[in-house]
């Protein structure tokens, strides 16, 4: 069972990621990476993250613990921005916690260059995304963490962030426990993936009893009022139907013949060479920055 805790301190907000968890202080005297039930993302994140995560744990893989916490937005009251107060007092009561990983880095492409992954752990990670459909582990939004970083204990690699899990749930009526899963762009598609062995010792562990313990664990609250089911339980089956038949057609899902690092490189190097070449010539110079300024452009300068 996740257990509940009570917070009694907001100390910082992460915006790092879309949905602005928040670091948040509880009265077991844990630390937690809070989402809010008020975040634009909504309460079926915080189902997909409770679902994704509790079954990567069932399935051996490193996440840190989640927590039922209880939230009085007057706990973050001294907090100095607006958009985090409005996003405070829209989730008084019941959100999700994940224990923080103190000094945790972020498991990037450059990071990745270096971290050395066992094929078999990088074969789990990958079957457990394909499984649930988790389109956010990509090499530029990795959702997954390097910990400790001091010390004496090696570091490893931790999961993290599974709110973009589950997509079929936005859709129930055209929900296809067949479908392939996009893994072109995965974060460890570099690091030879031993996804068949992984699908060999994962999916008999995916049963039906394991399923339902899962998502027995998901608050009533953030399944209630589901269009298209009556109560929470209808919709705890519904996704223990489609979890059981996806992982049972795994064969037709199963990433296999991951591009290399180098093809996706050079996939990306033709890409910009046509943006190039669609531009006028006095363009022609100008860097393919993907969106981003070159330097950070400060006007105080002119204001002096
Ligand atoms: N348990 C954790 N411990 C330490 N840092 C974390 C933890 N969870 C998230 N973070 C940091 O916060 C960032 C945003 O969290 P994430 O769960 O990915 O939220 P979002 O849904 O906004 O992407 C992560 O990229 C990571 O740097
Ligand atoms: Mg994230």
């Amino acid at each position: 069972m996740l257990r509940n805790v009570s917070a009694t301190r907001y100390i910082e907000p992460l915006r790092a990621g879309g949905s602005v968890p928040g670091i948040v202080e509880a009265d077991d005297l844990g630390t937690y990476v809070v989402k809010f039930t008020g975040s634009a993302q909504g309460r079926k994140a915080l189902v997909a993250e409770v679902i994704v995560g509790e079954l990567a744990r069932a399935l051996g893989l490193r996440f840190p613990e989640l927590v039922l916490v209880h939230f009085d937005p007057a706990v973050g009251a001294h907090e100095p921005h607006q958009e985090v107060q409005d996003l405070l007092r829209a989730s008084a009561g019941l959100n999700l916690g994940m224990d923080y990983l103190s000094g945790a880095k972020d498991f990037t492409p450059e990071v990745a260059k270096t971290f050395p992954v066992d094929p078999l752990e990088a074969g789990r990670i990958i079957w457990l995304d394909a499984l649930t459909v988790n389109v956010d582990r990509t090499t530029h939004s990795s959702n997954l963490m390097i910990w400790p970083t001091l010390g004496v204990a090696p570091p490893r690699l931790w999961l993290i962030d599974h709110g973009a899990a589950l997509v079929f749930h936005h859709r129930w009526d055209a929900s296809e426990p067949e479908k392939a899963y996009d893994f072109r762009r995965h974060a460890l598609g570099g690091h030879t993936p031993d996804t068949r062995a992984a699908d060999a010792e994962l999916a008999p562990k995916v049963t039906e009893e394991l399923l339902r313990a899962i998502t027995a664990e998901v608050p009533d609250a953030w399944l209630a009022d589901e269009p298209g089911f009556a109560t929470p339980d209808e919709a705890r089956e519904a996704y223990v139907g489609y979890l059981l038949a996806r992982a049972r057609a795994s064969a037709a899902w199963l990433p296999t013949d991951f591009p290399t690092r180098e093809q996706l490189a050079a996939e990306d190097a033709d890409r910009a060479a046509k943006t190039r070449r669609g531009r006028p010539d006095w363009l022609k110079q100008v860097p393919d920055l993907h969106g981003k300024p070159a330097v950070e452009h400060d006007g105080s300068v002119h204001l002096g």
